[in-house]
């Protein structure tokens, strides 16, 4: 079995799927951090590879960027695939004074300005969130790795267009105390939750949206890392 966007056969996926939106972030994942990596999909060049982590079997696949580009790949990975968990690993921008830059988000709920949710056809608004199981393993692992203190949980907002960002707007979500702005998170919960499946978003402050800040290539190469062992222990656990 294939699909229009993955080539990979039933069981070529682990149970546990990583998924940073860059393909060549999943490539270095795999080669760096996972044992007897293979490439298991490359259509539209979204590499996805099966490896083992200490012994664990994990996946990791791009999602590209945004909504209707994670929830393909999300939608697929588990309903097609028989994919348990999607952990997204990625880069966020602030907007609360409490997070720094460098530290580490997880979209506890994500709330959203894209009209994805329209496609369930509720007579209300569907509460985007991670699932519990998983994000107690995540803050197991990120106390085992000392990385709570700089860990936060709380909202984000999956925002639909990166250009669209202003300050002004910026400032309405952190008045309802959302902790960042990234852009996938919302899709992957929605699809994980009409699945009955594990999702959550970790991210990592990549620029500071209040401040200015940003990050070099170097340090986000070095947070991205720390970010990619908490995903990596937390799938561990799963
Ligand atoms: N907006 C959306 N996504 C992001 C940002 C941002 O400011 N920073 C990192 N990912």
């Amino acid at each position: 079995m294939a699909t229009p966007h993955n080539s990979a056969k039933k069981g070529d996926f682990a149970k546990t799927v990583l998924m940073p939106g860059d393909p060549l972030r999943a490539k270095y994942i795999a080669e760096n951090f996972l044992d007897n990596a293979r490439l298991v999909n490359n259509v539209r060049g979204i590499q996805g590879y099966t490896g083992t982590y200490k012994g664990t079997p994990v996946s990791v696949m791009a999602s590209g960027m945004g909504m209707p580009s994670i929830g393909i790949y999300a939608y697929e990975l588990f309903n097609f695939y028989d994919v348990e968990n999607i952990i997204r690993v990625g880069s966020t921008g602030a907007i609360n004074e409490g997070v720094k830059i460098r530290d580490i988000v997880i979209g506890l709920g994500a709330s959203t300005t894209s009209r994805f949710q329209h496609q369930f056809d509720l007579n209300g608004y569907f509460s985007a969130t991670c699932t519990y199981e998983i994000l107690k393993k995540t803050m197991e692992a990120a106390a085992e790795l000392g990385l709570e203190s700089k860990t936060h949980v709380g909202g984000i907002l999956s925002s639909d267009a990166f250009y669209g960002e202003t300050d002004e707007l910026n400032k309405k979500w952190a008045d309802m105390n959302v902790l960042s702005i990234e852009m996938e998170a919302a899709a992957l919960y929605m699809y994980a939750a009409q699945a009955k499946k594990n999702a959550i978003a970790i991210c990592t402050v990549s620029d500071h949206l209040l401040t200015g800040e940003s990050t070099s290539s170097e340090e986000r190469e070095k947070t991205f890392d720390e970010m990619l062992i908490l995903a990596l222990e937390t799938a561990k656990k799963l």
